[in-house]
């Protein structure tokens, strides 16, 4: 995992074609974090909570379409290489338009999972983002999240994608293709639109479906 790209940091957008009705975009950008991060009291309190999370079990909400919730995709995006930091802005829109699974341990946001699923019935959940804080690591919250996602749609095959040198989240996929009696199969780049699982040509993604097993009657 050292040697992934950086996370690109975006700058929010002068302007925004997709606000979600009642979302202001002054509100949302009254929560984007100050620079440098290390004096933003928000930042500072958030590694504190991180540093002291206890055992308890985790828990997945669905994110609302709020400026906060914008923020708290963003507090991982930032933790997470290399998951791409997008504004607060983008992030409510996202809310708006895909599943956000949030993952909490004692109230504080440890991960974040966005998924859809395609347009027609035959078409696969997509799963674009799993992402957990290093802190609350190795202790199952990603294979939660990637349940949680995959429970909402019991009958599509789920799609996504991973790059070559990920290892933990290939890793990850695999144990959940297991958890559910499948297995995890790698297909051709453009099987799938790029946009529909997220990724860039030429970032060294590899293109993967987990297929359902037949319901019995
Ligand atoms: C990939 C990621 C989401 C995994 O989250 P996680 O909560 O640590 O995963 P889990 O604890 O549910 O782990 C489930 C299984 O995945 C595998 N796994 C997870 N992290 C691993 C690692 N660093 N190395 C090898 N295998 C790993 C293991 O098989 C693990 O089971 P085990 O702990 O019983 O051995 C997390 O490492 C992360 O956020 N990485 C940065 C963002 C990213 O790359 N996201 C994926 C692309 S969208």
């Amino acid at each position: 995992m050292t040697s992934q790209p950086r996370a690109v940091v975006q700058t929010p957008p002068l302007e925004c074609l997709n606000v979600p009705r009642g979302v202001s975009d002054c509100a949302c950008k009254a929560l984007e974090p100050t620079f440098p991060l290390s004096r933003d009291p928000s930042v500072v309190g958030r590694k504190k909570q991180l540093a002291a999370l206890s055992s308890s079990e985790v828990s997945i909400r669905e994110a609302s379409v709020v400026p906060q919730d914008g923020r708290r995709m963003k507090d991982l995006q930032v933790e997470c290489s290399p998951i791409v930091v997008r504004s607060v802005h983008d992030n409510v829109s996202t809310i708006s338009e895909r599943l956000v699974l949030l993952a909490e341990i004692d109230g504080v946001h440890v991960g974040f999972c966005v998924s859809f699923p395609g347009p027609q019935d035959s078409d696969p959940l997509f799963i674009q983002i799993v992402a957990v804080a290093p802190n609350a690591q190795r202790r199952g919250v990603g294979l939660t999240l990637l349940t949680k996602a995959a429970e909402r749609e019991p009958l599509r095959d789920i799609a996504l994608a991973t790059q070559k040198i990920n290892v933990a989240a290939r890793e990850m996929n695999g144990k959940f293709a297991n958890s559910i009696g499948a297995s995890l199969q790698q297909v051709n780049l453009g099987t799938y639109r790029d946009s529909d699982l997220g990724i860039q040509r030429g970032m060294g993604y590899r293109s993967w479906v987990i297929q359902r097993l037949p319901v019995e009657p």
